[in-house]
C-alpha cells in the first residue's frame, strides 16, 4: 500500500523513461512536450490508489496508469484545438506552437502510444481492461461533440449540461479507477461502487473547471481566463445564470462574445459582472460540494480495508478548493 504522493512519484518515473522515436521531430516533440509539461497526474493517481486497495503489486498496474495519462494528454492536444485554447498549463499549447495540423496527428500518435502500454496488461485482464478504456474513449468523444453541438445551441438544460460533462470528463476517471481495480483483482461490486464515485467527483472537478475558466487565477491555473465565455461555451455558470437572469442580463449573457465592438477582456468582464451579480461563483460552489460529498459517500459502502479507502478519500478531499 503506498500513498498518492508516492504513486504520483512512480508515475512519473513511469513516464519519464518511455521512449519515443525521434524521427519525425514534428510529430514525436510536442508528445514529450505534452508528456513533460506536468499537470496533476489526477487519472494515473487514482487508477494507482483504486488498485491499491486491492493489490501491493504497484508495479502491475503502471502501464495502464501511463497509458490513460497519455490519453488524457491526448485529448488535450485536440480538445485545444477544438477550444482554441493557446495556453495550456502555463505554456503555449500544442496547437499554439506548432499548429493544428501537429496537434491533430501528435495527438493520434499519443492515443496509438497509449494502447501500446494498455497491450502490456496481464493476458488474463486484457479483455476487460481493453472493454471499460474502449467505451470510455468513445464517451469522451461523444461528450466533446455534445460541449461543441451546445456552443451553437441556444438552450441548454442542467441535466443536458451534466450528462455532456459526464461523458467528457468524469468518464475517463471513472474508466482509471475502474481499470485500477480489476488489475487488483477487484470484484463486479466493487467496481460499481468505485466507479460512481469517479464519475461523481469527475462531475465535481468540470465543475470546478468551470469556475476555474471564470474566476481562476492565470498563474495557478495554466490557462487563459475567460476562455469558456469568449467561446460561448454551455458552461455550468452559464446555464445557471441564463435561468436566473432578467432580460437585459440575458441579453449580455447571449450575446456579448459575438459582439465585434468589444475587446476579449471587455468581453470576459461584461459576462462575469452578470454572473456576479447574479451571485454564480457561489451557485457553482454549492453545486461542486454537493457532487464532491455524493462521490464520497460511495467510499463508505465499501467494505475494505479502512486504511486504503482513507488514501483514496484523503486524495478525492485533497482536489476540494483546488486552484489548479
Ligand atoms: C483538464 O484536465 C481537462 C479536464 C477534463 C477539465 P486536468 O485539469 O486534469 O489537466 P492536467 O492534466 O492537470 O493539466
Ligand atoms: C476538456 O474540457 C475535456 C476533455 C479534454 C476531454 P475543457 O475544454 O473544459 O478542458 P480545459 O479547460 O481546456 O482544460
Ligand atoms: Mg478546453
Ligand atoms: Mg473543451
Ligand atoms: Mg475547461
Amino acid at each position: 500500500m503506498q500513498t498518492a504522493e508516492k504513486y504520483l512519484e512512480l508515475v512519473e518515473n513511469y513516464l519519464v523513461q518511455l521512449e519515443f522515436s525521434e524521427e519525425p521531430e514534428r510529430l514525436y516533440t510536442p508528445i514529450s512536450y505534452s508528456l513533460a509539461g506536468g499537470g496533476k497526474r489526477l487519472r494515473p493517481v487514482l487508477l494507482m490508489l483504486a488498485h491499491g486497495l486491492f493489490s501491493d503489486e504497484a508495479q502491475q498496474a503502471l502501464p495502464a496508469a501511463a497509458a490513460i495519462e497519455l490519453f488524457h494528454n491526448f485529448t488535450l492536444l485536440h480538445d485545444d484545438i477544438m477550444d482554441h485554447a493557446l495556453i495550456r498549463r502555463g505554456k503555449p499549447s500544442v496547437y499554439a506552437k506548432w499548429g493544428e495540423n501537429v496537434a491533430i496527428l501528435s495527438g493520434d500518435a499519443m492515443m496509438i502510444a497509449a494502447y501500446q502500454l494498455l497491450g502490456k496488461t496481464q493476458s488474463e485482464r486484457l479483455a476487460q481492461v481493453l472493454s471499460v478504456f474502449n467505451r470510455t474513449a468513445l464517451e469522451v468523444c461523444e461528450g466533446q461533440q455534445y460541449d461543441m453541438d451546445f456552443e451553437e445551441q441556444e438552450k441548454v438544460s442542467v441535466v443536458e449540461y451534466m450528462r455532456m460533462i459526464e461523458l467528457k470528463t468524469s468518464v475517463l476517471l471513472a474508466g482509471a479507477v475502474v481499470i485500477g481495480a480489476i488489475l487488483g483483482g477487484a470484484s463486479e461490486k466493487e467496481c460499481q461502487l468505485l466507479y460512481r464515485f469517479a464519475i461523481e467527483l469527475g462531475l465535481a472537478f468540470q465543475l470546478q473547471d468551470d469556475l476555474l475558466d471564470s474566476y481562476g487565477e492565470k498563474a495557478l491555473l495554466g490557462k487563459a481566463i475567460g476562455g469558456d465565455i469568449l467561446e460561448g461555451k454551455k458552461t455550468y455558470l452559464m446555464i445557471t445564470a441564463m435561468s436566473h437572469a432578467n432580460e437585459e442580463q440575458r441579453a449580455i449573457l447571449r450575446s456579448t462574445h459575438k459582439n465585434p465592438l468589444l475587446s476579449d477582456e471587455e468581453k470576459v468582464a461584461a459576462v462575469k459582472a452578470v454572473y456576479d451579480a447574479l451571485d454564480i461563483p457561489h451557485l457553482t460552489e454549492q453545486q461542486i460540494g454537493l457532487r464532491f460529498e455524493r462521490a464520497l459517500a460511495q467510499l463508505n459502502a465499501l467494505t475494505l480495508d479502512p486504511e486504503r479507502v482513507q488514501r483514496l478519500r484523503t486524495y478525492a478531499e485533497s482536489l476540494m478548493g483546488r486552484k489548479k
